[in-house]
């Protein structure tokens, strides 16, 4: 297996490749690209990209346009950390804990879900599996550097807009008042639960934190549960760890590829609502991780 990963000297990219070391993943090749030549880094272009059947992509929605579909027609394996192409009906959005039967044998794209959505899937799954779930609300906390290896140095040098600061504003408004991150969470949580009508509302919110991303989430079931129901289903989960007690935070899961969960409780008398704290590292779970998790489920299914 010859992999290139494009956006290599970004902060996913750099952490698929070292995801790709830590997990042995057997690569005879791994070319590094990035959108101009340094230090080992190539320049990307199509050429120079033909000799590697498996491409990692964590570069810009543009260079996943541009570079993508050459490989595809060429019979080459494509791991998207971009949101190019989530979306689309004809391709899985695979979060391997919850649907890795979504894969079927001719699947050759695999975008990677938007970070907090598969943070925030990690936890609902097991909820959706016991007593099925009716209903969303969740108001986030995210890590600077999800925004990018750019504001996070900015960030460690004192500067930029998220010192100091609370944003609850992460890509643009659409006409509903929704943002474009709060537009991905639902739609793509609602992609990757197979549930796509499921009542689903986000404020996303950026704050002063250097990686993972905490989320705070209120849910209503389709039954009345025990708490202690959910807490076991979340205990058997997985990838995630749950804290009976006490609280959870990012810096203490930055580096780390399980979902946490604190707090679970019921939210007032009605046994169908139950709030909890959700905790993930976005470069990790939320994406490189989870990216080559996915090569994994390929590597186990053989050869096509
Ligand atoms: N950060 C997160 O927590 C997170 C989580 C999930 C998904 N994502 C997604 O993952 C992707 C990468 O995000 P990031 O945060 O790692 O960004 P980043 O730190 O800004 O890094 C971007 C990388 O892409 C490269 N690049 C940009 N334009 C390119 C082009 N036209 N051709 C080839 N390479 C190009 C950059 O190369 P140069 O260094 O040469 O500019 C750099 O290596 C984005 O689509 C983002 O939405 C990010």
């Amino acid at each position: 297996m010859n992999i290139a990963v494009v956006g290599a000297t970004g902060a996913v990219g750099e952490t698929i490749v070292q995801v790709l070391r830590e997990r042995k993943i057997p690569a005879e090749r791994l070319g590094l690209f990035a959108s101009h030549a340094r230090n080992g880094v190539l320049e990307t272009s199509s050429e120079a990209l033909e000799p590697f059947d498996t491409v990692f992509f964590a570069g810009s929605d543009e260079a996943s346009s541009q570079f993508v579909p050459p490989i595809l027609e060429r019979g080459g394996v494509v791991i998207d950390n971009s949101s190019t192409y989530r979306m689309r009906a004809d391709v899985p959005l695979v979060v391997p804990e919850i649907n890795a039967a979504s894969i079927l044998p001719d699947h050759r794209l695999f975008p990677v879900g938007n970070c907090t959505a598969i943070i925030l899937c990690m936890a609902l799954a097991p909820v959706r599996d016991t007593v099925g779930l009716k209903l969303v609300n969740v108001a986030t906390y995210q890590a600077v550097s999800g925004a990018g290896r750019g504001p996070l140095e900015e960030f460690d040098a004192g500067k930029g807009a998220f010192i100091r600061n609370v944003v609850p504003l992460i890509g643009e408004f659409g006409d509903d008042g929704y943002s474009g991150e709060e537009t991905k969470v639902r739609d793509e949580t609602r992609k990757i639960l197979d549930l796509p009508s499921l009542p689903l509302y986000a404020t996303t919110v950026r704050v002063p934190v250097r990686t993972a991303h905490s989320e705070a989430v209120f849910f209503e079931t389709e039954c009345e549960a025990p708490v202690e129901a959910l807490a076991q289903a979340l205990e058997r989960a997985p990838g995630v760890v749950l804290h009976r007690e006490g609280v959870v935070t990012p810096r203490e899961v930055e580096g780390t590829d399980d979902v946490h969960v604190a707090r679970l409780r019921y939210a007032g008398d009605d046994k169908r609502h139950f709030q909890m704290w959700v905790v993930g590292d976005q470069l990790r779970k939320g994406a490189a991780t989870n990216a080559v998790q996915i090569l994994e489920l390929l590597i186990a299914r053989g050869p096509r």
